[in-house]
């Protein structure tokens, strides 16, 4: 699988660039332990792999790619806080606040929120293009970030129905991210106005399947397989697909985006097959 051979080189990408910081011993620890802990890596995935997708190389994606899995593994340090999903166990292992103090974990997502930042500048990429990546980076966190509010705070003014709740929470909270990864690695890669729009078509769609799952795990599969406690979002009054949906219709709507996520793809022909493999493996995980 893809996902496998992507996820060793990103991995050791991201060691080198942890090992290369200059910042207090500390702060560097927790970073490599949040950073390194057993992700599965998917959104730098698709930023490597839409580059190559758009007719671009692999390395022209790496910092892209590694500013992605950054602010992603911010928002997990932040979602599993006390004050928010107050989990003690990610990717398999304590999460950062029970292993190093909630002030840690704390500092150490606004590290990352910024190294993303920076690692994008300090990318290869021209002037213009680095420009491209962060105005996208930045749009997509400040979403995820909104996502977040509506999923911990609400905020929704009464007239929202519960199914358009849901359908906004997933697009900001999580597909807004996925999608950025996806236009990221188009833009890397040299994409022309229509393969970026065909590449962000394919992003927004995964990225809605994408929580559908998360949210049907929640409810199918238990801590030790995924490495992180299932069988908590409706005792914390999430609103949530299963709940909204039911669980048939929710593989219904997976089955709907998984199609719709390929058909975006049909101008790209033969560059486009590691991203209809990635999507078929994102509809049927089981963690
Ligand atoms: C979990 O994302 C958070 C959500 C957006 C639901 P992943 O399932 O991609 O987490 P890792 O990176 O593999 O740990
Ligand atoms: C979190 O959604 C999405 C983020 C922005 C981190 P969840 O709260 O459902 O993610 P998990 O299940 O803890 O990974
Ligand atoms: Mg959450
Ligand atoms: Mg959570
Ligand atoms: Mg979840």
């Amino acid at each position: 699988m893809i996902l496998q051979e992507l996820r060793v080189e990103i991995e050791a990408d991201l060691t080198r660039r942890i090992d290369a910081l200059k910042e207090p011993k500390l702060l560097r620890e927790a970073l490599r332990y949040a950073l390194l802990g057993s992700g599965k890596r998917l959104r730098p995935a698709l930023t490597l792999l839409c580059c190559e997708a758009a007719g671009g190389r692999r390395d022209d994606a790496r910092s892209a790619a590694a500013a992605l899995e950054l602010i992603h593994t911010f928002s997990l340090v932040h979602d599993d806080l006390p004050a928010m999903d107050d989990d003690q166990l990610r990717r398999g292992q304590p999460t950062l606040h029970v292993q190093a103090g909630e002030a840690m974990a704390i500092l150490a997502g606004d590290a990352m929120m910024c190294l993303a930042f920076q690692w994008i500048t300090e990318g290869t990429a021209d002037a213009k293009t680095t420009s491209r990546l962060a105005q996208t980076l930045a749009e997509a966190t400040t979403k995820m970030i909104v996502g977040q509010v509506y999923d911990t705070v609400g905020g929704f003014s009464e007239q929202v129905s519960r199914a358009d709740r849901l359908h906004l929470i997933h697009q900001h909270k999580t597909a807004a991210l996925l999608r950025a990864a996806c236009r990221m690695g188009g833009i890397c890669g040299g994409a022309d106005d229509t393969q970026l729009q065909a590449l962000t078509g394919y992003g927004e769609a995964i990225g809605m399947m994408f929580q559908v799952v998360d949210d049907l795990l929640d409810v199918t599969q238990t801590t030790e397989h995924v490495g992180k406690a299932t069988g908590k979002d409706r005792q914390a009054g999430k609103l949530t697909s299963p709940d909204v949906l039911g669980p048939e219709a929710c593989r219904a709507e997976v089955d709907r985006l998984r199609r719709d996520a390929q058909a975006a793809l049909s101008g790209f022909g033969e560059s486009a097959q590691p991203l209809i493999e990635l999507c078929e493996y994102m509809a049927v995980r089981t963690k």
